[in-house]
């Protein structure tokens, strides 16, 4: 990273000489472990990032380029900064009074931490999807033509409204094309009507990811988007993560290593004291990682 400004000695000085009280050892971070290489371009490139929650130091000096069109996995045991770092990219902290964010995030080249970001924008080009499905105690179809109404994709104005149809049709579209690509459009689409929160969790997860693809989001985050599903629902969102990488740029957190490696292209290591610690090829992280505590965490020493 070319204008990167030089990280504090500590970090590439301590010695490798103890354990933590969470159980890792007390090893250096190594830059070049975290100078993952890749083809084609970065959608997101971050630099320098540090946040803090009061005298809370959450991320500590995070760089990571991020590239488009894939999927890149964040791990790493609770409280190590995942969902803190996943909420940086589309400035979700800006909502959480506590957090202070330093540093720089460009998306597509253009800083989104400066004066006059339109964040509303700025969360629709860059999406999320959370943990637990939160859809609107709203139709299905509602729930799905919420956002681009909001954004003034789906013309809501008098003439559309004396037109009538041309809007109608428009929607409908959009709610069966959103539907289909969540994998969702056959188990509900004689239900459009009903209320979503009579759907099942999976159900409801895909709805979430349904309404985000609506409103033509260019990158995907998703914050343990399975977690709270059973495995048939989880391999469900697993197979659809796997598509959504084919046009959009996906970033998810898991737990679940099995799950990082079937469905990432690159991962992301997460350690104690909120350290980007290693950041490669999903199958180098998972089979030859440089980091004695990234290989002591994938393999369940600690976390
Ligand atoms: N809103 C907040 N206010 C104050 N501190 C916070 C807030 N959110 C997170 N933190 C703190 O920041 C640190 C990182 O939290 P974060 O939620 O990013 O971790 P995580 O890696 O996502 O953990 P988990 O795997 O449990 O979801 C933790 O010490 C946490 O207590
Ligand atoms: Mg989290």
């Amino acid at each position: 990273m070319s204008n990167a400004k030089p990280r504090t000695d500590e970090q590439h000085t301590s010695t490798n000489t103890g354990t933590t009280t969470a159980g890792e050892t007390d090893e250096a971070v190594r830059e070049e472990w975290t100078d993952y290489r890749f083809e084609g371009e970065a959608k997101l490139s971050v630099e320098d990032l540090d946040v803090y929650y009061g005298d809370d130091h959450a991320l500590e000096s995070v760089s990571m380029d991020i590239p488009e069109e894939s999927v890149t996995a964040l791990i790493g045991p609770s409280g190590c900064g995942k969902s803190t770092y996943l909420r940086c990219l589309n400035r979700m902290n800006d909502r959480i009074a506590a957090a202070e964010v330093d540093g720089s995030v460009t998306f597509d080249g253009d800083e989104i931490y400066q004066d006059g970001v339109n964040l509303v924008e700025l969360r629709k080009r860059v999406g999320m999807v959370f943990q637990s499905p939160n859809p609107f105690p709203k139709s299905i179809r509602d729930n799905i033509t919420y956002g681009p109404r909001k954004h003034g994709d789906l013309d809501s104005g008098v003439l559309a409204k004396l037109l009538g149809t041309a809007t109608t049709e428009k929607a409908d579209a959009l709610v069966e094309q959103s539907l289909r690509n969540a994998a969702l459009w056959d188990e509900v689409q004689d239900r459009l009507d009903d209320n979503a929160l009579e759907l099942s969790g999976g159900q409801q997860q895909r709805l979430c990811i349904a309404r985000c693809l609506a409103t033509d989001p260019e990158v995907i985050l998703m914050d343990e988007p399975a977690s709270a599903l059973d495995p048939i629902a989880t391999s469900r969102i697993e197979d659809l993560i796997a598509d959504l990488a084919e046009d959009y740029t996906v970033v998810v957190v898991t737990h679940n290593m099995q799950q990082a490696q079937r469905i990432s292209d690159q991962t992301a290591v997460f350690l104690t004291g909120g350290q980007l610690v290693e950041y490669d090829d999903t199958e180098k992280i998972f089979t030859d990682p440089e980091s004695q505590r990234v290989e002591d965490y994938i393999t369940g020493k600690f976390g």
